[in-house]
């Protein structure tokens, strides 16, 4: 196990703010408000408000237990669980396997990082007239990847190698209330807009017999598991930089309320945007009569919108992409801290270093997304987001479910008695948690 000199937060306030910061990302602001959009509305969000809490937020505790008991990486902490040296050699594997999902994901979301950091330079180069800039910043090619994501990758190893305190959680504290207020004012402006209500209709007033779709339970389980960024070790690691006094069913509780919050205000901004842009002749279906979800929407719909308001409309662009560059990055920083923590705790390198190798790694395989872009994307989003998140989250579950002991557990809630937590939790995860995942992966294979 670690050292007593490990990192910590500074607090219960900092941990939820990096915490959050890692579970709201492009997944919220995108992924959300694209799925509802695509799912029919507001029967999505009922669904999906529903697995967070049955699935996705039991499986959060079970990260969080695992990291503030072990007080270790992925690897190391699965790695020294049970008492059996098999059970122990297939928690290092599976511990590995964590990490390398991790940090393939982060390499396909440095590359969408970089879209929004481009993106949001659009404006400013619109505003002077720079059109051939204007116009190179919003097409995609490789070299426009390569260089954003690498400037995104940069960013996040830049607040990584501060370390825990210093970097991590300075940062969230500096980024997540300014998104808020972003999202909040953009909100406002959307809510003013003809047309708006339309979309507010479809997301408040679900249309029931949506809700038997056995799709929107597939899909509504990824985008659960995505958004709180589970399955890869990431919640793992910070919860192990939790003080050991701050209680933790309440703690995650805050923070998988905060991202559920954070995608329902998104949802709030954009649907109804989608509506206003249909209202100013914007076409917002396809030719299959869905409405345009996706990078449509994002890259064709909203900008659309946006550039039909003049030069405010500019503004609301950039605003609107800063936005989901800061959330993009208040979670990368949290999937780089899973390859880095290991090389750091196992391999007993210096942060600095850990950091530039694993960053160099991880930009290496954004490069080649970004060149084999139609090969690889869509292949590396599907096997690291619906395989492997589900299937570690099935793990983690068992781990903490049967390999914890019960006097373990009471220790690491923290100080307060949570009786009901006690008895529910334990029982839950054992069985029930990762049945209903397995039952809804299997479901979705067949599909
Ligand atoms: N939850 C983040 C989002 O919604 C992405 C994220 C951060 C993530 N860390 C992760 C996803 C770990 C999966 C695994 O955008």
């Amino acid at each position: 196990m670690a050292s007593a000199s490990r990192p910590q937060f500074s607090g219960r306030l900092g941990f939820v703010m990096a915490a959050a910061g890692s579970a709201v990302g492009l997944g919220n602001i995108w992924g959300f408000p694209t799925q509802t959009a695509g799912n029919g509305g507001g029967a999505f969000v009922v669904v999906y408000c529903v697995l967070v809490f049955l699935l996705a937020y039991p499986a959060l505790m079970a990260e969080l237990i695992i990291g503030r008991y072990r007080r270790a990486n992925i690897v190391t902490a699965l790695g020294g669980m049970g008492s059996h040296a098999l059970v122990r050699r297939f928690g290092k594997g599976v511990g590995l396997y964590g990490v390398l999902t991790a940090s393939l994901i982060l390499a396909f979301y440095s590359l969408v990082g970089g879209w929004m950091l481009a993106h949001t330079l659009q404006p400013a180069f619109a505003l002077i007239r720079a059109d051939s800039g204007a116009t190179w910043l919003t097409t995609q090619t490789p070299w426009r990847d390569i260089i954003f994501s690498g400037l995104f990758a940069g960013l996040t190893a830049a607040i990584v190698s501060a370390g825990v305190k210093q970097g991590i959680e300075r940062w969230a504290r500096r980024l997540m209330p300014l998104l808020i207020t972003l999202m909040l004012l953009l909100a406002l402006y959307v809510w003013s807009l003809e047309g708006a209500e339309t979309g507010l209709k479809m997301l408040l007033l679900p249309d029931p017999s949506g809700l038997t779709n056995p799709s929107l339970l597939i899909s509504a389980m990824g985008q659960a598991f995505f958004s709180l960024s589970l399955g890869v070790g990431t919640m793992l690691i910070y919860g192990s930089y939790l003080s050991p006094d701050d209680s933790l069913p309440a703690t995650g509780a805050i923070v998988a309320g905060v991202d559920t919050g954070i995608a329902l205000l998104a949802g709030l901004l954009i649907i109804p945007a989608i509506f206003a842009a249909q209202h100013l002749g914007i076409v917002i279906y396809g030719e299959d009569g869905t409405l345009h979800s996706g990078p449509k929407l994002i890259f064709n719909t909203l900008p659309a919108l946006f550039s039909s308001i003049g030069n405010t409309g500019l503004a609301l662009a950039a605003i609107f992409f800063a936005l989901l560059s800061i959330a993009a990055l208040t979670s990368s920083i949290s999937m780089l801290e899973v390859p880095v923590a290991y090389l750091e705790e196992s391999l007993s390198l210096s942060r600095k270093r850990a950091v530039a190798i694993a960053g160099s790694v991880i930009f290496s395989a954004s490069i080649l997304i970004a060149l084999y872009f139609d090969q690889l994307f869509g292949f590396v989003v599907t096997f690291t987001t619906q395989y492997n998140q589900a299937i570690l989250g099935i793990v983690l579950c068992l781990f903490s479910g049967w390999l914890l002991h019960r006097e373990h557990l009471l220790k690491v809630l923290g100080k307060k008695e949570y009786r009901l937590f006690n008895t529910i939790w334990p029982v839950y995860v054992r069985f029930v948690c990762p049945l209903l995942i397995a039952l809804i992966f299997v479901h979705s294979l067949r599909g």
